[in-house]
């Protein structure tokens, strides 16, 4: 689906822990319109790690790596490997305020230094020719006015070239909250991201923070490019299921859950024989059938047995023999 490959109008947010390569993978399955983020990788684990951090699979397309850091050589160095392993989109994070990012000069902190980040921007604008886009915050501490959101922006876009934009419409404390925390404290400000797309027509802005359904997405992109959702999608995956249909305007059938959840098997087939746990794959699956009954025993089940020695597809089998007559078929 070449034609979306660049599309913010609907996104899964990057995030750390869960949005992993098997993540993607499975909520590719439920979606194939939709562009999906990496969780945050280093500049360093990247440039310095023994790992391969920029690991995927090419089903997972449109993909974005998040990158975090704040040198701007070190950021283009990645971007370019990243460029070259194929990913479609670089997004940095402005966002993240936990106490390690903040050591490393890196995530929501940057806002206080937009010229830091146009620099970042450029650089990486400057040896890659795939987007280069911002995560950011509508402030952080006690710069939360609208007027150094709007500066904030502009610099990133004029002296960093950056075009694209995704916005958590709340603040970051950097202090005194934890990540979690930030995500459910300080209060969402739509209207004052919406406020923003109006001053920078322009640039493409999407929302993120407090999405849970595809109505609430619908009402966002009256006024805005595009919609990211996080939790939600994460823990009731089975609401990726109708994104093709109802915010891209596809006419291919429903996607069915079961399929959905076969499908995945000759992938974790091929996994298991690389030394991955079922459980590794399984775990991004427990909130499918959330709402449905049989929802409990099906992530029951997966979360007692998954993690056992030999586990493979079957435990998946026996799951979906706990729940798959008793979803509603739709019309
Ligand atoms: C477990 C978890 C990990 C996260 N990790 C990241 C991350 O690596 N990078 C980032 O920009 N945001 C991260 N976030 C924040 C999300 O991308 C998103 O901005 C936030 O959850 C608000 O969106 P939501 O209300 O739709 O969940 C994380 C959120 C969660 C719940």
């Amino acid at each position: 689906m070449t034609d979306n490959f660049s599309s913010q109008r609907f996104s899964i947010a990057p995030m750390l822990d869960w949005t992993d390569r098997h993540c993607r993978y499975f909520h590719r399955k439920l979606t194939g319109d939709t562009l999906l983020y990496t969780e945050m990788v280093t500049t360093g684990a990247i440039i310095h790690g023994k790992g391969d951090y920029l690991a995927y699979s090419e089903e997972e397309h449109p993909v974005a790596l998040q990158l975090g850091g704040s040198d701007p050589a070190a950021l283009a160095q990645c971007a370019r490997l990243a460029e070259a392993r194929g990913y479609d989109q670089i997004n940095l994070n402005v966002g993240c305020p936990s106490d390690r990012v903040q050591n490393g000069r890196f995530g929501a902190c940057l806002m206080a230094d937009a010229n830091l980040v146009a620099d970042c921007i450029k650089a990486m604008r400057d040896v890659v020719s795939i987007p280069v886009t911002v995560k950011t915050r509508i402030g952080i501490d006690e710069q939360d006015s609208y007027a150094f959101l709007r500066d904030f922006t502009g610099t990133v876009a004029e002296r960093g070239g950056c075009d694209t934009f995704i916005i958590h419409a709340r603040k970051a404390w950097l202090s005194g909250l934890s990540p979690k925390e930030n995500r459910e404290i300080p209060p969402l400000d739509y209207p004052r991201v919406y406020q923003l797309k109006r001053d920078f027509p322009a640039l493409t802005m999407a929302i993120n923070g407090g999405v849970k359904t595809l109505e609430e997405a619908k009402t966002h992109l009256m006024h805005l490019d595009g919609v990211m959702m996080g939790r939600e999608a994460y823990q009731n995956p089975s609401v990726l299921a109708q994104v093709d249909r109802e915010l891209f305007g596809r006419t291919t059938p429903a996607v069915d859950l079961v399929a959905a959840v076969r499908s995945m098997y000759s992938y974790i087939e091929a996994e298991l024989t690389q030394g991955t746990y079922l459980g590794h794959v399984t775990r991004h699956m427990l909130g499918l059938f959330q709402g449905i009954p049989g929802a409990r025993q099906w992530r029951r089940y997966l979360s007692e047995n998954a993690h056992k020695p030999g586990a493979d597809v079957r435990v998946l089998e026996a799951a979906l023999a706990l729940v798959a007559d008793r979803i509603p078929q739709e019309a």
